[in-house]
């Protein structure tokens, strides 16, 4: 592994923290550069030769189509995009009915809970590259929410900007949550990328009024601050939940497909729910920090003593094997 860039102090000159070992994490992977990002305008995207060992991107996008063609019965047409142009969202896929009011959808097709579908999934859940930038905004007790796949084909409506933050404004300087993004396919501007407001996070409120509109070209009615992230398959996008983002309409063929996998502090309620789901062999399979990450060590009560009890009890099993993991040495710090 590569000498960190800058070091923290040697622990015999006083006591490490677990924010030293999440920079010295950082360090070891060479992420200072977007950490800096993160910090500075609230998202940062990690390029593939970092963000996609082993080919990860095309694995999860070969599965991805798998599931899709499972769930909907038909193959995505990924080059002529004939499957999902003008998409509102179907019955199988599309459920944020929040989302489907559009007549020409902004998100296309978006399938949910694919954690437990292919240990792909879970590869993706693991990579330290991710889970060292998730654990610089959230700290070592974040957990999933959820993980899921949009499928997007071309169409007429772009995605309103928005913080994915449901509190009300003031919303809190720190991330209470952070969305990570796989690139499947290449992101450009005609494929329908993501739009952001570069520094956002910091405003700590929801855009209003015209502010959320993302202009479909420079200079059309909208946020003027808008601008397109771009760039190849097999990057990874990670922002802070306080930024304003959206999502241009798609005006290429073909198919955009990214796969979320959405982060939050481990008080906030989660939209997938994997407490006591997750069978003994996949957790079996991963090393502890997997159990914390699919909420293991939440302590959600029962609806009576003997399940509250039962769910105390589990958590502080996985919470234990988690500080072991960790080390011992390092003292907590809020993060
Ligand atoms: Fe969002």
């Amino acid at each position: 592994m590569a000498e960190p860039a800058i070091k923290t102090e040697e622990p015999a000159t006083r006591t490490q923290t677990t924010l030293d070992r999440s920079w010295n994490e950082i360090c070891e992977l060479g992420l200072q550069k977007h950490v800096a990002e993160l910090d500075a305008y609230g998202y940062t995207i990690v390029p593939p030769e970092i963000a996609n060992p082993n080919n990860l991107a095309e694995r999860l996008l070969d599965k991805c189509l798998d599931i899709a063609e499972r769930r909907n019965g038909e193959r995505p047409d990924l080059e002529n995009g004939s499957t999902h142009v003008n998409l509102e969202g179907t019955e199988v896929g599309m459920r944020y009915v929040g989302h489907t009011y559009h007549p020409h959808g902004p998100l296309g097709d978006v399938f949910h809970s694919l954690l437990l579908e292919d240990e792909v999934f879970q590869e993706a859940l693991m990579n330290p590259v991710r889970l060292a930038l998730v654990t610089h905004l959230l700290g070592y007790n974040a957990v999933m929410s959820s993980m899921g796949c949009w499928m997007k084909g071309s169409g007429s409506t772009t995605l309103a900007l928005h913080a994915d933050n449901s509190l009300p404004s003031p919303l809190p300087p720190h991330a209470i949550g952070c969305q990570t993004t796989y690139w499947l396919t290449d992101y450009t501007r005609e494929n329908g990328s993501t739009a952001v407001v570069p520094g956002s996070h910091k405003w700590c409120r929801q855009p209003h009024g015209e502010e959320k509109i993302v202009p479909e070209k420079p200079g059309d009615r909208g946020n003027q601050q808008a601008i397109p992230l771009e760039g190849k398959a097999g990057s990874l996008l990670i922002h802070h939940s306080n930024l304003w983002h959206g999502a241009y309409n798609r005006t290429a063929p073909g198919v955009r497909v990214s796969l979320t996998n959405y982060m939050l502090r481990h008080f906030m309620r989660t939209t997938e729910n994997y407490i006591d789901k997750i069978p003994q062999e996949v957790l079996d399979r991963h090393p502890p920090r997997f159990a914390i990450l699919t909420q293991q060590g939440v302590k959600v009560g029962g609806s009576n003593p003997e399940e509250t009890e039962h769910r105390v009890e589990t958590a502080e099993k996985y919470l234990a094997a988690y500080a072991k993991e960790i080390g011992e040495g390092y003292r907590p710090v809020e993060q």
